[in-house]
Formats: C-alpha cells, sequence, structure tokens
C-alpha cells in the first residue's frame, strides 16, 4: 500500500473545501492505499462532512499544549475532537518561516500522540546543507530530536522526507536523491523500532502527476506528501493513481 496525501498550506476555504471533495473521483484507485488531506483548521470541520470515509483529514500545525491562554493556536485535543486523524509536525515551513525548533516539534509529536492523532513528522534539508554534504546530519538531527517519543508512543506514525529546496520551486529530488534520504532514515528507525520496515516515509517537494509514478516507484519511498498539486482534486486523484505503480 502507499499513502498519498495533500497538504493546502494556507489555501482553500471551506467553500473550496467543499467544491473539492465534490469534484473528487478515487474510483479507479485501490482501496488499499490510504488518502488524507492537510486543510487548514477553517476548512477542517468542512472537510471532515465533505471528504469521503476512505479520505482522512488531518491538521497542518498543532500547539504542543492541549488548551489555555495560547490566541490562535490549535491544539492536538481540539483538532481530534473536530474530526482530524492526522496532525502533521515539523513541515518546514513551521521551521524556517515560524522559526519552530527540534524541541518544539518533539513537543508536537508528544500532544498528537497523546490525541489519537497520528503525527507525520516532516524532516528536509535546505540547499545550503545539501551543498554542503549534510543531508544525513540535518534529516538524522530532526528525525533524532523527536524519536523517542515516536518509538516509546508505541502508535502509529509516518515521515515524510521533503528537501526544503524542493518545496514549491518546481525542482524535485530525483528518485534516486530521495532513495538515499529515506534509507538513511529507515536506518536509523531501525535501531529503535521492531516495526521499522512498517513505517511509510513519503517524499515531498514539487510532486506532480507527471513524476509522481517515478518517486513512488523509488526503492524505500513510500507514499508522497503533495503541496501545490493537491489543490485540485483532478490533478490530486492522478497522484493517488500513480501509486499502482510504486509504494510499499
Ligand atoms: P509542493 O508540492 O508545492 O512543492 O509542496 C510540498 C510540501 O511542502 C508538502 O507538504
Amino acid at each position: 500500500m502507499a499513502v498519498v496525501a495533500g497538504n493546502w498550506k494556507m489555501n482553500h476555504g471551506p467553500e473550496a473545501a467543499r467544491a473539492f471533495f465534490a469534484e473528487l473521483d478515487l474510483d479507479d484507485v485501490s482501496e488499499e492505499h490510504e488518502i488524507v488531506v492537510f486543510p487548514t483548521d477553517l476548512s477542517l470541520g468542512t472537510a471532515v462532512a465533505a471528504a469521503p470515509t476512505r479520505v482522512s483529514i488531518g491538521v497542518q500545525n498543532v500547539h504542543p499544549e492541549d488548551s489555555g491562554a495560547f490566541t490562535g493556536a490549535t491544539s492536538a485535543a481540539l483538532a481530534a475532537e473536530a474530526g482530524a486523524r492526522y496532525a502533521l509536525v515539523g513541515h518546514s515551513e513551521r521551521r524556517h518561516l515560524f522559526g519552530e525548533t527540534d524541541e518544539e516539534t518533539e513537543r508536537k509529536v508528544a500532544a498528537a500522540l497523546r490525541h489519537g492523532l497520528t503525527p507525520v513528522l516532516c524532516v528536509g534539508e535546505t540547499l545550503d546543507e545539501r551543498r554542503a554534504g549534510r543531508v544525513e546530519d540535518v534529516v538524522l538531527r530532526q528525525l533524532d530530536a523527536v524519536l523517542e517519543t515516536l518509538a516509546d508512543g508505541g502508535a502509529r506514525f509516518l515521515l515524510a522526507y521533503e528537501p526544503v529546496w524542493a518545496i514549491g520551486t518546481g525542482e524535485t529530488a530525483t528518485p534516486a536523491d530521495a532513495s538515499a534520504a529515506h534509507a538513511t532514515l529507515r536506518g536509523r528507525l531501525r535501531t529503535r523500532l521492531a516495526g521499522a520496515n512498517d513505517v511509510p516515509i513519503l517524499y515531498g517537494g514539487s510532486v506532480k502527476p507527471d513524476n509522481a509514478a517515478e518517486l513512488l516507484g523509488a526503492d524505500e519511498v513510500d507514499g508522497v506528501l503533495v503541496g501545490g498539486a493537491s489543490l485540485d482534486a483532478a490533478s490530486f486523484a492522478q497522484i493517488a493513481r500513480a501509486v499502482d505503480g510504486g509504494g510499499v
């Protein structure tokens, strides 16, 4: 099975979310594959109500605390109550635009697990880090910061390798680049988890209908996390149809 996830980022209000799910046609996509959509918090309720049962809904971020005086924030507890099943944690935009640290990421993973949300931990290097030959260092540092919490949580989780230089740029990692980074992550999981081979590792960064099959066919790539191309129901469905050529 493979996982096809769409991260809408700060796009699609409730009306557009309803229209997306009305148009989304997954008839040709085998039921064994997992489909997840991450709308904005404002569209979460609409997405939960409008999505077909085979599509799970997640939040793009959670606050580490469960409730309290944190104006503008969403907790994992509230997201779960509103019908979310997944939570993205440590997306590169949270790390680089909002200054989220590894320590905050760990607390967010813990919050997601506390409330039964499946965390999708995002890791990835910047272009400078790649040029400096630091891909392994960076992705392992980001994973190590949360691995104990993930492993000891005993619940299912996913990883997403999203090289920062490939996000929203039209630049895509080659299947070989993706496989290499995924193998590094898998190797670390194996040192800590009996079920390491069952943890889906998704690739994200300029995934489009025309490159999805190739990426999904790469070794150790168990799914994709799609940004821009997930906003359009037809292109998201086309990417989902590409999974039958790849995945675990
Ligand atoms: P793009 O597909 O727009 O490059 O975004 C990738 C991403 O950040 C998904 O979380």
